[in-house]
């Protein structure tokens, strides 16, 4: 069913139909009141629209919507808690990640880890994402075809797990979510909007791991993120 007006009309019917049978008095199945308000949610918008990682999941399938699927191993679609404060976006799977399916777990990843545990948190409790979902071939970064592609599905994982904060991580990140060309050096540290969430851009810990000075930037920007999320 890819229409909602299509959706609302068969909940409308089935909703009809299931009230005319309790009205009759029908005895086949529970029509408990309790029963009756959960149909009668069906028919409301928000309901129809609530998704959640799992049906966000199975929508992307064995994606082939860009060419990056011909030269993937395994997609990489996110790991944390469904009902994190906090997500990490990051740009894309690296040669570790594209081989378990798992965001952040090459030594980018292992540094992300320090640094959620700096902010007193563990990587079971935030969300970690990317940008696209498959490895660019050697690396290279992603191709605006391939944002594009891509960028619907973390836009609807974002809204299912409603998280108060998203740090985002490096250039793409930062710029792809703010709709900005802004140099992330501007961008970092300072709290913007996106979508009545509070996100905070910092630098890539791929880069750090090439420029570990910048690390002391990247922990005052932590310090701010727990002062404001009160951790
Ligand atoms: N770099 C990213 O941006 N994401 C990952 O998942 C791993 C490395």
């Amino acid at each position: 069913m890819t229409n909602n007006r299509e959706l609302n009309i068969v909940v409308e019917e089935a909703k009809n139909y299931l009230c005319f049978l309790a009205e009759t008095g029908c005895t086949g199945f529970e029509c408990l009141k309790k029963s009756l308000d959960t149909i009668d949610k069906w028919g409301k918008k928000e309901v129809l629209l609530k998704e959640t990682l799992e049906t966000i999941r199975i929508d992307l399938g064995d994606c082939r919507r860009c060419k990056l699927s011909n030269s993937r191993k395994n997609i990489v679609f996110g790991a944390g808690s469904p009902s994190a404060r906090l997500v990490f976006v990051g740009e894309g799977p690296g040669f570790e990640e594209d081989k378990t399916g798992k965001p952040f777990v090459g030594a980018a990843g292992k540094l992300l880890t320090k640094i959620i545990q700096a902010i007193k948190l563990t990587r079971e409790q935030v969300y970690i994402c990317n940008i696209i979902k498959c490895r660019p071939p050697g690396n290279r970064n992603p191709e605006l075809d391939e944002i594009k592609a891509c960028f619907p599905f973390l836009e609807r994982q974002i809204v299912a797990l409603k998280p108060d904060f998203i740090c985002t991580l490096g250039l793409f990140a930062t710029q792809t979510l703010l709709e900005t060309k802004e140099p992330i050096s501007k961008l970092r540290g300072h709290f913007r909007d996106y979508k009545g969430i509070k996100l905070l851009p910092t630098y890539h810990p791929a880069y750090l791991l090439r420029n570990p000075d910048k690390k002391r930037d990247v922990w005052e920007d932590m310090k701010k993120l727990m002062n404001e999320m009160g951790e």
